[in-house]
């Protein structure tokens, strides 16, 4: 069986031999979703887990807020949903995030079973308050390492306790579909050797791109490889546009950037300007601990009025002994760059933190392409709407992994269609590629494009100038040889066309997407989503904007 003669390939063969193997189950992608649903899954079927890097090298790994859930006395799932739906500005869908909160306190509680230390006081977890919860609502673990320790704990009981064949510094280039369905994946090692990866089901759990743009939290493997691969195989992508600005990442030169957890906000820490005065006060009801959206906004204002790249986290109130109990991460990771949480303002401006869109999933994981699964920060399940409330990510992951695994108990156990040779049609060329160079210096420019054409605020002008700088800057180089950076460069180039296809089909500002040539929320005309994928006959993305909420 031969692929679709028009269906893009990222990679040539250039003659090589390709490895052939074998799974039930191929799991891309090693955070908190990809963990969840490998381990769910091997309790029955044969699973591989691929992931590009090592293991940890992965944004919840570098989380530091926690996982928000309904476990308190004074919390309900009901509370949780209103919170999730009012932050999400209108676009968050009520079934899925249904299913969030309601299945979120069993799946916290069974990660404690698993051997997960959450914090306690008097036997009770402790609960943090971030922005925009009614109640504080954030399970944390290691003060502010939530991330590590929880994935800590899944991945020793999957290395440890499960028959997950765990294969790291494997790049996932492709996926494989044969007609509509998704049959695998390909795989290039850190060898440079091609592997085909038959698979009955493929889980996209490659997390998300904020390494599109210049400043980001995200660690460096960030690069949208699900969300271009997804799209090269034809996978329906939604809300591309939202992508989330974290107000308070440490205002240095660095890639990635250096998180100060909303939490500390949550603790009391101000956000002030050059003169030490807070800004949030009477702009919204909850002053710093007000949406995402709302304080990056405000922020903006700010930095305008006076002039000035950034504003300041100022915990100079709050105990000494206490910030460094509590907030470790943080207090070390300021003291080794020579700041002082305790007696000085930290400088902090807003920086890529969380794309929201991506590819569309129902309440199952099960994306557009039969057999494709996706969950966490890959896929986008309707759940955050505009805008993602706070320690909803980890939550989204563990929820819908662990539901990933379910629905696969129940499709597995049918009887598929016996597995076909399958050929691969790769372009046959050689080729060279680019210099790691040329590379570096694309990655850089891509990233300054995004930042300024589509970035915190949009508008048509520049929106227009990004998606031709975009395209010249990818004519500008050759084919992509077998370079993980290069392809990963190939990636960051397609999510950023999709992006700003995505902002510039959206005309209002609604949650994290602000237009300054619309700057108002239009529910009329807007109050819907809007959607992305490749369109093999034009051969470029088709962006449609549905006419209800949740089409698929
Ligand atoms: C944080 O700790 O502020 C990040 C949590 C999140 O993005 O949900």
């Amino acid at each position: 069986m031969s692929e679709s003669s028009r269906r893009p390939y990222l990679i040539a063969s250039g003659g090589a031999e390709v490895r052939y193997r074998s799974h039930d189950v191929i799991v891309v992608g090693s955070g908190i979703g990809g963990l969840t649903a490998a381990l769910g899954a091997a309790r029955k079927w044969d699973v591989a887990l691929l992931t590009k890097s090592s293991l940890s090298d992965t944004t919840t790994f570098l989380a530091q807020g926690g996982i928000a859930a309904a476990v308190g006395p004074l919390d309900s799932p009901d509370l949780h949903l209103a919170d999730t739906l009012t932050a999400g500005a209108g676009l968050s869908e009520e079934i899925p995030v249904r299913v969030l909160v309601e299945e979120g306190p069993d799946r916290v509680r069974e990660l404690e079973l698993l051997g997960t230390k959450f914090d306690h006081r008097d036997g009770q977890l402790i609960l943090a308050s971030e922005g925009a919860h009614s109640v504080p609502r954030v399970v944390r673990a290691g003060g502010d390492a939530t991330g590590s320790v929880v994935a800590g704990a899944l991945m020793q009981a999957m290395i440890a306790g499960s028959s997950v064949e765990l294969r790291e510094g494997e790049f996932v280039v492709d996926l494989l579909t044969d007609g509509a369905t998704c049959i695998g994946a390909l795989s290039l090692d850190r060898e440079g050797v091609l592997t085909l990866y038959h698979a009955r089901a493929v889980v996209m759990a490659s997390g998300g791109a904020g390494q599109v743009f210049s400043r980001t939290t995200n660690p460096g493997v960030a690069t949208g490889d699900g969300y271009a691969m997804g799209y090269r195989a034809g996978v329906v992508l939604r809300d591309m546009e939202f992508v989330q600005f974290h107000p308070t990442a440490l205002h240095v030169d660095e890639n990635p950037t250096f998180l100060l957890t909303e939490a500390l906000r949550g603790e009391g820490a101000y956000l002030t300007d050059a003169k030490g005065e807070r800004f949030m006060v009477g702009v919204h009801p909850r002053a710093e601990l007000a949406p995402r959206d709302v304080v990056v906004r405000r922020m903006r204002e700010v930095m305008i009025r006076d002039g000035v790249d950034h504003v300041f986290l100022d915990a100079g109130h709050l105990d000494c002994e206490f910030l460094r109990e509590r907030f470790p991460t943080v207090f070390n990771g300021l003291g080794s760059r020579g700041l002082d949480l305790c007696h000085t303002p930290v400088p902090v401006s807003p920086t890529a933190h969380y794309y929201i869109g991506g590819l569309l999933t129902d309440v199952w994981g099960r994306t557009s392409l039969p057999m494709l699964y996706s969950c966490g920060e890959a896929s986008c399940t309707g759940v955050h709407g505009a805008n993602r409330l706070a320690s909803n990510s980890l939550l989204e992951g563990l929820v819908f992994g662990d539901r990933i695994a379910r629905d696969l108990d129940r499709l597995l156990a049918q009887p598929s269609r016996p597995v076909r040779k399958f050929r691969l049609d790769l372009p046959e060329d050689h080729r060279v590629g680019n210099t790691p160079s040329v590379v570096a210096a694309a990655r850089r420019t891509v990233g300054e494009i995004m930042t300024r054409c589509c970035g915190i605020v949009r508008d048509a002008s520049g929106l227009d100038e990004g998606a031709r700088l975009v395209a010249e800057l990818r004519e500008s180089l050759r084919p992509p040889g077998r370079d993980v950076d290069e392809l990963e460069l190939f990636n960051l180039l397609t999510v950023a066309a999709l992006t700003i296809s995505a902002a510039s089909s959206r005309l209002e500002s609604r949650g994290v997407h602000l237009r300054l040539d619309y700057p108002e929320v239009d529910d009329v005309h807007w109050r819907r989503h809007v959607t992305v994928e490749y369109d093999e006959a034009r051969e470029a993305a088709h962006v449609r904007v549905l006419g209800r909420k949740g089409e698929l």
